[in-house]
């Protein structure tokens, strides 16, 4: 893991810093208690049983009998027990709370990158993948802070105090023992790229399969009455067993990299108690030093085993957060300009713009493909108090118009501007505050009918909402709900009708009550009745606004001022309702597609 990313994975940690420095001391306390636990025993051997002289510190325990200077001995080996306990499991806590606490951060920040998602983006990802990484990937950050960085730091604390002290007890033993070290380093960089790599393989996979999952359940009712259920098993069984093959590999080289370290660890050990015993024979060592080399060797091994583990928690690490980081160098929202427009339910002048202004379109290209233009040079102008109509056959453009507006995308040349300004000057959150949009598909949020139509409105009242549900024929049935406008909706709860979920879809937007109505086939999956009252809503309420409505059905066209055409993303007419050749237009295109 290069430095530059392990900083900005740690950055998300920066504001525990006083938990972090808390760690360090716990560490340094955990240490330096690990480092005498072996002591009393030395000194029982050396100076209780022996006839070594007491170090300066502990004088006055040889004036003291044999059986007080044990008890003495005893009571200092529980206390330093207890004690490195006490602060391990303090530290571990500690480390436990604040890698929490960096999870926890990180996923609020993936979810407010994924509120400013563009569609763009969205259109070329898939949900399960994106859902996979901010449910699993997002642990490598706690995973690196906990098990990474801590570790190393711990491990190598231990390392260094314990190879200080064997240093001054025996200089070549010491060199012996620590040689295990750069021979164990150089194994873990040597595993280390390709095990990341296996991971990062291995990682996106489970991503797909986890795609896969999703669109299972979303297709679900198609798979049932085509009954494609095999086909489905059998392509999840090709996918889930391709996952198990790169899985396999990448543990593979992990058991790999452990039996080597493992051999590292057996030459070194065997090498100590070579060169350790000469040494003994030699008398160069009294045996209390022996006992605290050989106890300090036990202890050795654990760190070095957490350095050796590093390494792959590092790579697994790595894959995790470069996977997160991949999303947030996404660019995601469309650059928005500086000028500020009034957040509010009402029409008003901001920043010296004219509320009168029109909404034009010049020369409009854009395609969602480069090279593939959906909509070639349209040009329309639409003032306030207008209600334009937008009709063509399938496929023409029609919502791709709609979706400029807002901009959820931005054409490729040519200009879209309100009241004289071109959009991407406006800031795009106060631009799209002043826009009402409701979708050919209609999107219920999971909660309660209320909710769901005071989306449209921050703090809405339930007067309001009344009113809003009112406009777009919804009351009526809302109200024969036993729950009413409680009613939770969603999956697994109360399951609205197309043309219901319309009305919702249509109230919260009346309740937004925006300077700028686009509506997208609102009607379509309306009876003759309930189609007449929305519209009928629509005129009343159009006075002080710019609407555009996307429709198929030619009765829609008596309540509009305008009506602009288009096929084949070309403007072909745009002329007042009654000089609509509405059969001619699609006649055309239908002869033209040999039908
Ligand atoms: N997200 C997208 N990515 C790529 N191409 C798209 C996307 N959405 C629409 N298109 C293409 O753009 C063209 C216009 O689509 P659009 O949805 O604007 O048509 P429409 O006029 O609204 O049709 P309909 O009346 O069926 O709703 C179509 O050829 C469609 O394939
Ligand atoms: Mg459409």
């Amino acid at each position: 893991m290069n430095t530059s990313s392990l900083y900005r994975a740690l950055r998300f940690f920066a504001p525990d810093w006083s938990r972090v420095l808390g760690a360090l001391g716990l560490v340094s306390l955990a240490t330096g208690a690990g480092l005498f636990k072996p002591w009393p025993l030395a000194l029982l051997v050396d100076c209780v049983l022996g006839t070594n002289p007491w170090p300066n510190a502990l004088r006055q325990l040889a004036e003291v009998p044999k059986p007080v200077q044990v008890m003495a001995l005893a009571a200092l080996t529980l206390a330093l027990h207890l004690g490195h306990g006490a602060l391990q499991s303090a530290l571990n806590f500690t480390l436990i709370d604040t890698g929490l606490r960096g999870l926890m951060r990180v996923r609020q920040a993936v979810f407010e990158w994924l509120m400013r998602l563009s569609l763009r983006r969205l259109y070329s990802s898939q949900a399960g993948d994106i859902l996979y990484r901010v449910t699993w990937d997002t642990y490598a950050f706690q995973t690196l802070f906990q098990h990474g960085v801590f570790s190393f730091l711990t491990a190598s604390a231990a390392v260094l105090a314990m190879g200080w002290v064997m240093a001054r007890l025996n200089g070549s033993l010491t060199l012996v023992a620590m040689a295990t070290v750069p021979v164990l380093l150089s194994v873990m960089t040597a595993f280390g790229k390709q095990m990341a790599r296996r991971a990062e393989l291995a990682q996106a996979q489970d991503s797909t399969l986890s795609s896969s999952v999703q669109q299972g359940l979303a297709n679900l009712q198609l798979t049932q009455s085509y009954t494609r259920e095999p086909q489905e098993k059998e392509s999840f069984r090709a996918q889930s067993s391709h996952s198990w093959s790169l899985r396999r590999r990448q543990h593979a080289l992990e058991v790999l990299y452990l039996a080597t370290v493992s051999v590292v660890f057996a030459l070194g050990t065997a090498a100590i108690l070579l060169v350790g015993s000469r040494q003994v024979l030699a008398g160069k060592l009294s045996l209390g030093e022996l006992l605290i080399f050989l106890a300090y060797l036990a202890q050795l091994y654990e760190p070095l085993n957490q350095l050796s583990h590093v390494g792959s928690t590092l790579s697994n690490a790595r894959a995790g957060t470069r996977r997160i980081f991949e999303l947030f160098d996404d660019p995601t929202d469309l650059p928005g300009g500086a000028i500020q427009l009034p957040i509010s339910d009402t029409p008003m002048a901001a920043n010296g713009i004219s509320t009168a202004g029109p909404l034009v379109f010049d020369r409009i290209y854009f395609g969602y493909e480069p090279g593939h233009e959906v909509l070639k040079s349209v040009s329309l102008e639409i003032r306030v108090g207008q209600c334009m109509a937008i009709i063509g056959p399938s496929g023409a453009g029609k919502s791709t118009l709609l979706q400029l507006i807002p901009r959820f995308f931005d054409p490729s040349s040519g200009v879209v501007q309100w009241q004289g300004v071109n959009l991407r000057e406006l800031d795009l959150r106060s631009w799209r505050a002043q826009v009402a949009l409701v979708l050919q598909e209609p999107l219920l949020i999971r909660g309660t009918l209320f909710e769901n139509i005071a989306y449209g409105r921050v703090g809405a009242t339930s007067g309001e909402v009344e009113a809003a549900a009112q406009l777009a024929n919804a009351d009526g049935f809302i109200r024969r709900l036993p729950k009413g406008y409680e009613s939770v909706v969603g999956d697994g709860a109360v399951r609205l009708s197309v043309g219901e979920k319309q009305r919702i879809n249509l109230a919260r937007a009346f309740l937004k009550n925006a300077p700028i109505l686009l509506l997208d086939e609102p009607t379509s999956a309306l009876d003759a009745a309930s189609e007449a009252h929305v519209l009928e809503s629509l005129r009343r309420t159009q006075e002080r606004r710019i609407t555009l409505m996307v429709t198929h059905r030619p009765e829609t066209l008596r309540f509009v001022d305008k009506v602009l055409v288009l096929e084949d993303g070309r403007v072909v007419d745009c002329c007042a309702p009654e000089a609509v050749r509405w059969q001619t237009t699609f006649m055309k295109k239908e002869s033209a597609d040999g039908l």
